[in-house]
């Protein structure tokens, strides 16, 4: 069983939904609490076993470069001001023993495209995608989501896709599954579609942003014409996928917050700031007498 030890990161989208904040600075860099989104994707991905981080980035993205670098002057000053747990903060950033690479995606032609672009540095290996604006939050002791789908990989050695039950209402947001209930943690997709209206949607069962994928997909996302929203979409490469090797719907343990949606990042911030550990306990003291 081949390890995962890749995963990429799509951050190339303009975030026009949190403008003017994502005017000059990417989406992925905006913090929950203190830290970027980003981050703690790459946080997640490290405590899985990934060693490879593939950025797919664009136009404006240099911030998520320098945030995973050394920085310098800070570093110099941060230490000769004798700042060192702020200095320890900073380094910290920088995963140790991991290497990051960045391609540009030229044009923004959608998920399955900026996947696609990570094709040359993937390789034959299975991967992992992971998008950073879904946050993934776990109970202590729980592992983080992708560690539960890599578990769940070496056991099954099948692509998996994270889902959560949504409410009908909401399908047009999301890639939609069908699926045969035969294990309960890793069930069979039968079909999968992007982004159906609730009439049409085959299930309520959506997909969240963290996949575990065969590099067969490859292959077919090559060939791939325009999907919803005339984009290339990883869904419909994953659609072609079904038809060659199963792939499974994994229900992760956690919660997820959509922080690609401006409420979903503020109850992702209610959330992290109460269990902040410096700021936890005044932060939901506050929050107590708020009317
Ligand atoms: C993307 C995918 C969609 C998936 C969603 C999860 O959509 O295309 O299939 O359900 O992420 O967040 P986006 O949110 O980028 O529109």
């Amino acid at each position: 069983m081949k390890k995962i030890r890749k995963a990429v990161f799509p951050v190339a989208g303009l975030g026009s939904r949190f403008l003017p904040a994502t005017k000059a600075q990417p989406k992925e860099m905006l913090p929950i609490v203190d830290k970027p989104l980003i981050q703690y994707a790459v946080e997640e991905a490290v405590a899985a076993g990934i060693t490879d981080l593939i950025f797919i980035t664009g136009r404006n993205k240099r911030a998520i470069e320098d945030h995973f670098d050394t920085a310098y002057e800070l570093e110099a000053e941060l230490d000769a001001a004798g700042k060192t747990k702020l200095l320890e903060v900073v380094r910290s950033a920088v995963p140790k023993g991991i290497n990051c690479i960045y391609i540009r995606q030229s044009a923004p032609l959608g998920l399955g495209h900026a996947v696609l672009c990570a094709r040359p540095v993937v390789g034959d290996e299975p991967f992992a995608v992971l998008l950073a604006d879904d946050f993934m939050d776990v109970q202590p002791g729980e592992k983080p989501v992708l560690a539960q789908m890599t578990d769940v990989f070496a056991r099954e050695g099948n692509s998996l896709l994270a889902v959560q039950d949504v409410p009908r209402a909401e399908t047009r947001q999301y890639g939609i599954v069908s699926v045969t209930p035969d294990k309960p943690d890793a069930a069979r997709v039968r079909g999968i579609v992007e982004k159906p209206a609730p009439e049409d949607a085959p299930s309520t069962l959506a997909v969240v942003g963290r996949y575990v994928l065969s590099n067969r997909i490859f292959d077919y996302l090559e060939v791939l014409g325009k999907g919803a929203g005339g984009e290339i979409q990883l869904t419909d490469g994953i659609a072609a996928l079904l038809d060659a090797e199963p792939v499974l719907a994994y229900r992760y343990m956690g919660t997820r917050y959509d922080c690609g949606s401006k409420l979903g990042y503020l109850k992702a911030t209610v959330a992290m700031g109460q269990k902040h550990p410096e700021l936890g306990a005044a932060f939901s003291e506050y929050l107590r007498t708020v009317k």
